[in-house]
């Protein structure tokens, strides 16, 4: 998909197809509104036998309608006026997206002004609206033969307020955060096979290039023992495949000013080790490196937006498989700040490995550190994928992602994180065990141990996106059904933006 923001009277453009809105009827009024006056009179038979009635995400498709330069009429549901919001705006524009789609158009045009003709809604507007096309527009078919060239579809956004500073400066926006919402989860939708650790770090090289300001490195095996990372080497001694440390980090500000951290899970593949899953549903497990996408991903929109901060970006990578050396039930590894832990379940991989890129976050005495996992099962039975868990002890920085979050329209929920949890992964020969002596509590007890590897004092917040990473389709029209969604890159930058 191609879209643009036209700065244009509706009433002058010629397109196959016109997206208008309707919203529905407020106590006073008996009917729904369709935002374009002169379509809402055309429209009126069908507003009075309720066709249309403005209820949000509504699609009905006038097809040749004729109406000035437009073939096809597409009226999309906004809900009632007062219920309307950046998140309703984004939702709405999937429909819009999908209906475009389905009549087979190559090109359309959106009547945005009929959303909003105030100037206060609009940029906030503008954004969804661009997120809410692109995000819509994701498909991940490059591996099915034949499927390559499906048809381009241009969008037009129309608006009078097209050439407003604010406006444009919005829609790009969220143009970015959508295009790399997308290119992150095209990372998790590859399969294991095609998304090893080492691919993966090439993909955020190839994601930098041209990007100003922005520099990846990437440690590999011997880098990586060099640097004492015991828990990801102890991960990836049952994989032939090389595991990977990416460090992506951005200068946005003075250098005497201290970086964001993001921190991401970015286990390529998943089968539990010696503690082995059961097979039904494992190949879900390619998905154990969304943490790691999408912190790629917020480190690329962060540079690419510009936002005047230092930020750091740190992927652990490895697959968690099975050969003579796999790390054993019992096994004691060391973390690079030294403390040592039991592997009493091999499956409880993804806190090994986020121990050393913590430790190694610490270092770097950042302003703060986020990381996004999908850490733990317990995690989808307490949340399933509405909402991503989100633990902190910070209460500044919980105030500073609720806003965040606020912004970015995505769910998440705090969860609870105390030293009953930490008391529960203390180790019986070792330092730590990477699995709860206590029962329940499991997305906790995994945070307990995480806290173990961030330096005192560092604002940190750990999220589990084990629930939200993928297969949020049935709650969200704008993601797949079944691929990955990008959780917390949008989220994450409005965290980063609050330290610029
Ligand atoms: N990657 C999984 C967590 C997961 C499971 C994410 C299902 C999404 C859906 C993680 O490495 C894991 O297996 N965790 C174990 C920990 C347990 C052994 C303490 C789990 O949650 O079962
Ligand atoms: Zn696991
Ligand atoms: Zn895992």
């Amino acid at each position: 998909m191609a879209f643009n923001l036209l700065n244009k009277d509706i009433d002058t453009l010629t397109c196959p197809a016109l997206v208008v809105f309707s919203k529905s009827s407020s106590q006073k009024d008996k009917l729904a509104k369709v935002t374009h006056s002169e379509l809402h009179k055309a429209l009126l038979p069908s507003l009075e036998e309720k066709t249309i009635t403005g209820k949000h995400q509504e699609c009905v498709v006038f097809r040749e309608f004729s109406f000035k330069g437009f073939r096809h009429i597409i009226v999309v549901g906004l809900g009632k006026e007062n219920e309307i919001s950046h998140e309703s705006v984004r939702q709405s524009m999937a429909s819009a997206y999908e209906a475009i789609k389905s009549l087979n158009l190559t090109e359309a045009a959106i009547h945005f002004d009929g959303i909003t003709a105030g100037k206060k809604d609009a940029a906030d507007f503008a954004k969804a609206t661009a997120e809410g096309l692109i995000l819509t527009s994701y498909v991940f078919n490059e591996l099915m033969s034949g499927k390559k060239d499906a048809k381009e579809i241009n969008v037009h956004v129309v608006s009078k307020m097209g050439n407003d500073k604010t406006v444009k400066a919005a829609f790009n926006e969220g143009a970015i955060l959508g295009s790399v919402v997308n290119f992150s989860r095209r990372l998790g939708d590859m399969p294991g096979n095609l998304m090893t650790p080492t691919i993966l770090a090439n993909h955020a090289v190839e994601g930098a290039k041209g990007v100003a300001n922005l520099k990846v490195t990437v440690w590999d095996k011997a880098r990586i023992k060099k640097e004492k990372m015991g828990g990801l080497l102890g991960v990836s001694n049952g994989s032939d495949q090389e595991p990977r440390f990416i460090i992506m980090e951005y200068k946005g500000a003075a250098a005497s000013k201290k970086p964001v951290c993001f921190v991401g899970k970015g286990l390529t593949f998943d089968c539990g080790g010696i503690s082995i899953k059961p097979g039904a549903g494992m190949e879900e497990m390619k998905f154990d490196m969304c943490g790691g996408a999408n912190v790629i991903g917020t480190l690329l929109a962060i540079a690419k937006l510009k936002l005047k901060v230092n930020a750091v970006g740190l992927v652990a990578s490895t697959e968690n498989l099975i050969n003579g050396s796999a790390t054993k039930p019992g096994d004691v590894h060391t973390a690079r700040n030294g403390k040592t832990f039991e592997v009493n379940n091999t499956d409880a991989e993804g806190r090994l490995i986020l121990a050393d890129a913590l430790s190694y976050a610490t270092e770097l005495e950042p302003q703060m550190i986020v990381d996004a996992a999908t850490l733990t099962g317990a995690m989808v039975i307490a949340l399933g994928n509405t909402h991503t868990g989100y633990f902190t002890r910070n209460a500044a920085l919980k105030t500073k992602v609720e806003k965040a979050a606020g912004e970015s329209g995505e769910w998440v929920w705090n969860m609870p994180l105390t030293d009953f949890h930490v008391k529960d992964m203390k180790g019986t020969y070792a330092d730590l065990s990477n699995i709860s002596s206590g029962k329940g509590a499991g997305s906790a007890t995994a945070a307990a141990f995480l806290e173990q590897f961030v330096g005192e004092g560092i604002p940190w917040a750990h999220f589990d996106i084990a629930g939200t990473g993928w297969a949020v389709g049935n709650r969200l029209p704008y993601c797949s059904k079944k691929g990955a969604s990008g959780a917390m890159i949008r989220t994450f930058v409005e965290i980063a933006k609050q330290y610029t």
